[in-house]
C-alpha cells in the first residue's frame, strides 16, 4: 500500500484515532534508497507473514520519500510527519538513506536525523549478537563470547550539525564543526544502558570516551556516569577510551555486555562491532524513546552498488522488524523471527556476503516461510 501522509493528515478516517488508541498498530515504512528498497521488500514480506501467523493488528503504510522524490520535487521530511508520526503511528521503519546523486546526503539528513531528533529517540539501541560461530572473523570465538548491546546516544554529540565556515574555498578557510553534551541527554542515556542491565540481567555497564582529550564534554560523560552508576551498584562499571575499547572489542569481546557512549563513537564502534557477528548483512538497530513512537532500521547504509543485484543481505532489516516487533508488545513473534534468522544462517541459507547461493528476495522468501510455519524452525 502506498500513500502520502499528508494525504493521511486529512483524512477523515482518522478521527477517531487517538494517540492512546492504537489498535491497529500503524507503521510507516520508509525503503530509502538502493539496498533500502531491497531489504525494505523482504522485511515486510516477513512481517506479513508473522502477522498473518499470530494474526497482529499491524497495519504497514509506506512512503516513498528517497532520493528520486527529493531530486524531482525538492521535498525531503514532509511538513506536518513528525506530528503524524507522534499522534498516528506506532512505529517507523527504514531501509537505508544515502544516493551519489546527492553528495551532501541533504534527504536523508532532513528524514534520518529529522526523525532521530525530532521523534527524541534519544536511545540508538545497536545489539551485538552471533548467531552462528562461523560467522565470526575471530579465532575460537563462540556465541557466549560475542553477545552485547551498544546504547548509542542519539540526539547530540557531533550530530548537532552546529559549525560554520569562514574564507570557505580559500587557502586561509576555517571549518567550525562543535559537539553538544547535555547534562539531560548524557544522563538519560546513561540511565538507560543502567536500566536495560538491570531488566535483562546484565551484570555490568561499560563507558567509553575520551574525556583524555576533551576535557569538557567528555568529562561530563564521567561524572554522570560515576553518579548514575551510584544508584546501581548491583552493576560492575567498566571504562574505556574509546581508542583502546576498539582494540578491546576485537581481543576480548567477552569482556563486554552493556556499552554506552556517545553518538559518534556508537556509529563507529557498531560497526566494527558488527564485524564481529558477520557484518551489516546482520546488524540491528532500534532508534527508541521509551513508550513513544520509536524508528527501527537496520546498521547499514543503501550500498548503492549492490541496489538491485539481489545480493544485498536482508537479514539486518529483517531482524530490525524483529526488534520493532518486540517494541510493540510483540514478544513471541519476534522471537519466531530471530529463531527462523538463526536456523538460516546456521543452515547457510544466506546471500553471498554470508557464503550462501541465495538472493535478496530468497532469502525473504525462505524467512517468510520459516515464520508462517510452513518449514521447521529451531
Ligand atoms: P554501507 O553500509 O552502505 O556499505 C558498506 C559495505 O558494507 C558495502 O559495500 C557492502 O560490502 C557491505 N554491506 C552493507 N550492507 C550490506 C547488506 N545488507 N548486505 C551485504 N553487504 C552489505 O556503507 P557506505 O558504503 O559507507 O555508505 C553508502 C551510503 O549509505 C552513503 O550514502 C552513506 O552515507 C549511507 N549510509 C546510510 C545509513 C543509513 O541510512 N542508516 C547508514 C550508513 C551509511
Ligand atoms: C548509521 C549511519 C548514519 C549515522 C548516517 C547515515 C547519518 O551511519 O545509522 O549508523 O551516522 O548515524
Ligand atoms: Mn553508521
Amino acid at each position: 500500500m502506498t500513500s502520502d501522509i499528508s494525504t493521511f493528515r486529512s483524512s477523515p478516517s482518522l478521527a477517531h484515532l487517538h494517540p492512546t488508541d492504537r489498535s491497529p498498530q500503524r507503521i510507516a515504512v520508509l525503503p530509502g534508497d538502493g539496498i533500502g528498497k531491497d531489504v525494505t521488500a523482504e522485511a515486510v514480506k516477513v512481517l506479513e507473514a508473522v502477522a498473518d501467523r499470530y494474526a497482529l493488528p499491524l497495519e504497514l503504510v509506506q512512503l516513498d520519500w528517497d532520493a528520486d522524490r527529493y531530486l524531482t520535487t525538492g521535498e525531503t521530511l514532509p511538513e506536518g510527519a513528525l506530528d503524524d508520526f507522534r499522534d498516528y503511528f506506532s512505529a517507523i521503519f527504514i531501509g537505508a538513506y544515502g544516493d551519489p546523486r546527492v553528495p551532501d546526503m541533504k534527504h536523508a539528513a532532513d528524514i534520518l536525523l529529522g526523525i532521530r531528533f525530532g521523534l527524541d529517540l534519544y536511545i540508538n539501541f545497536r545489539p551485538i549478537k552471533l548467531y552462528d560461530p562461523h560467522l565470526c572473523p575471530l579465532k575460537g570465538k563462540g556465541a557466549k563470547d560475542i553477545d552485547f548491546v551498544v546504547f548509542r546516544e542519539n540526539t547530540e554529540g557531533a550530530y548537532v550539525g552546529i559549525g560554520g565556515n569562514f574564507k570557505k574555498g580559500t587557502p586561509d578557510e576555517v571549518a567550525v564543526q562543535e559537539e553538544i553534551h547535555t547534562r539531560k541527554g548524557v544522563e538519560r542515556i546513561i540511565r538507560a544502558a543502567f536500566e536495560y542491565a538491570v531488566d535483562h540481567g546484565r551484570s555490568k555497564v561499560c563507558m567509553a570516551d575520551k574525556a583524555n582529550v576533551m576535557q569538557y564534554g567528555h568529562d561530563l560523560w564521567t561524572r554522570c556516569f560515576a553518579e548514575v552508576a551510584e544508584e546501581y551498584p548491583a552493576i560492575e562499571t567498566q571504562h574505556f577510551f574509546v581508542d583502546a575499547l576498539t582494540m578491546q572489542l576485537i581481543k576480548a569481546p567477552e569482556r563486554f555486555e552493556v556499552i554506552v557512549t556517545n553518538n559518534m563513537f556508537g556509529d563507529i564502534i557498531t560497526d566494527l562491532s558488527a564485524a564481529l557477528q558477520g557484518g551489516l548483512g546482520v546488524a540491528t538497530s532500534g532508534n527508541i524513546h521509551p513508550g513513544r513512537t520509536s524508528m527501527f532500521e537496520p546498521v547499514h547504509g543503501s550500498a548503492p552498488k549492490y541496489a538491485g543485484t539481489g545480493r544485498a543481505n536482508p537479514v539486518a532489516a529483517i531482524l530490525s522488524a524483529g526488534l520493532m516487533l518486540d517494541f510493540l508488545g510483540h514478544e513471541q513473534p519476534a522471537e519466531r523471527v530471530e529463531e527462523a534468522v538463526r536456523a538460516a544462517l546456521r543452515e547457510g541459507q544466506t546471500t553471498v556476503d554470508l557464503g550462501g547461493q541465495l538472493t535478496t528476495s530468497q532469502v525473504g522468501d525462505h524467512l517468510a516461510q520459516a515464520v508462517s510455519g510452513a518449514v521447521t524452525v529451531g
